[in-house]
């Protein structure tokens, strides 16, 4: 698969869509203010003037076809011929920060990295996080304020980051080691997302450049003690996989899929835990029912055989992740030319999947703007109506590696959380909505816990 591996990563993507219907947008900008401000209307608008696939333009000049619909996502993620780069579908966004991730790596080089380190995600591995990350969120839980109105998001943002530098690289969440790295790490994110991506001296972008060098000099400097260590962390882990020949990974490899891991984690795990509360806070009888589940679990602290008893749960992560997945678009670049569902897709052409799109289409989901955790349940099996309608993790050789991970964060949170606390959103309480970098309320979410 990808034998011309290095020719195409040289290619210039393709710039003529022209024979395709769609809309380029502004000059420079193309549809970035549209996307952002609310890309269901402009994935919508498109589909609606344009059918499945259209064309649009990027702020960064990036032309790409927006493919609308449950066959792109499988063609395009499935991928059974190896037609699809995901490096080169990623390079203009993350390549600055995060060259080394999965997500930056195709065919055999991605393999060979993914096998290694799988293991660190398998059921034995998953046993030890519990309860590791544990004591971290009960004890965030216990300091959050009660009987009065707050801000949620910097408390879930505090605790995630607190769970991933003691899960993901093992240091004590108190030591400047951590504090260290969680700086660092806040630094890239800010720095991401900017429109002035240049090295300028301290603009947000050049301070991201500066803390990927930190945190990779973070991680290059332990891995030789880490690899003697018998912690549990993922970073110990990573650092003693090993390759199908035998051969630990490169300190490059290992630093920069660490980083990669770290990023792929937290804004996703943290949005989806504030839209879970802004959901449970708006739907009383199912924050009721989710009480009840973990009271019946009767435990103070989980162990992980009884995570799977909390199904209400999955099925109100699942509702949340499908209304509000954290992932909102893929990207991909088409190898060589190609046809899906009957649209010839010429070679080195920038794809973009509107998977949030998908999962709102009245074509596969009953009245689609409801929140109906129901629509889950094995009977209904609404997700079940096309193998790639329901794709908040991706599929294929990319899928969230860290999927089972994400739900036990957030059913681990849910039990700590329900168990001492009433949540209260105000009735009257509609907060307007951002969409990137990642969708959550764009005020930080107003809650009030109230003890039970
Ligand atoms: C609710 C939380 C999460 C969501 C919605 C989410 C979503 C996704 C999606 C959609 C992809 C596929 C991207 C693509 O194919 O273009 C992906 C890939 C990935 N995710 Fe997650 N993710 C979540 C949590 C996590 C966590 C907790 C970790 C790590 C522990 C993680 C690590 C990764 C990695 C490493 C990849 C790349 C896999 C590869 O290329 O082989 N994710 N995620």
């Amino acid at each position: 698969m990808h034998k011309a591996e290095d020719l195409y990563q040289d290619r210039k993507d393709n710039r003529i869509l022209d024979n395709f219907d769609g809309d380029y947008g502004y000059p420079l900008l193309g549809k970035t203010v549209s996307l952002v401000k609310d890309p269901y209307s402009l994935m919508q608008d498109h589909y609606q003037r344009y059918g499945p696939i259209s064309r649009m333009a990027l702020v960064t000049g990036q032309r790409t076809l927006l493919m609308l619909g449950p066959e792109f996502n499988e063609a395009i993620l499935f991928d059974r011929e190896g037609n699809f780069s995901s490096a080169m579908g990623y390079r203009a966004n993350l390549g600055h920060f995060y060259e080394g991730g999965l997500l930056l790596k195709d065919g055999d080089d991605h393999k060979k990295l993914r096998r290694a380190t799988q293991p660190a995600f398998k059921t034995d591995s998953l046993r030890g996080y519990v309860e590791m990350m544990q004591p971290i969120q009960a004890s965030h839980i216990e300091n959050m304020p009660v009987a009065t109105e707050f801000t949620f998001f910097p408390r879930i943002k505090e605790t995630l980051l607190d769970v991933a530098s003691h899960v993901f690289v093992g240091l004590n969440i108190y030591g400047k080691d951590a504090k260290r790295l969680n700086k660092n790490f806040v630094a890239i994110s800010d720095g991401l997302v900017t429109a002035l991506p240049y090295p300028i001296p301290f603009s947000p972008f050049w301070k991201a450049q500066r803390a990927r060098n930190q945190l990779r000099d973070f991680f290059e400097r332990r891995i030789n003690r880490r690899r003697k260590d018998d912690k549990q962390d993922i970073f110990t882990q990573v650092t003693k996989a090993q390759t199908e020949k035998g051969e630990f990974l490169s300190d490059g490899d290992v630093s920069g899929h660490m980083s990669f891991l770290l990023f792929a984690a937290h804004d996703t795990t943290t949005s989806t835990l504030m839209n879970m509360m802004y959901y449970l806070g708006k739907n009383r009888k199912w924050q009721e029912k989710l009480r009840e589940e973990v009271f019946t679990i009767s435990k103070d602290n989980l162990e992980y055989e009884d995570l799977n008893k909390m199904t209400n749960t999955e099925l109100v992560f699942k509702e949340t992740l499908r209304l509000n997945p954290s992932v909102m678009m893929l990207g991909r670049r088409s190898i060589k030319e190609t046809e899906i569902a009957g649209y010839k897709i010429p070679a080195d052409t920038h794809l973009t999947l509107g998977l949030c799109y998908v999962h709102r289409m009245s074509e596969w989901w009953d009245e689609p703007l409801m929140f109906d955790p129901n629509r889950f349940e094995e009977a209904r099996g609404e997700d079940k109506r096309h193998p790639y309608c329901y794709t908040p993790f991706g599929g294929g050789a990319h899928k969230c590696i860290g999927m089972h991970f994400a739900l036990m964060n957030a059913r681990i949170f849910i039990h700590q959380i329900l168990k001492k606390y009433k949540i209260t959103i105000d009735e009257n309480y509609e907060p307007k909505f951002q969409y990137f970098p990642m969708p959550m309320a764009s005020d930080g979410l107003r809650i009030r816990l109230d003890k039970i």
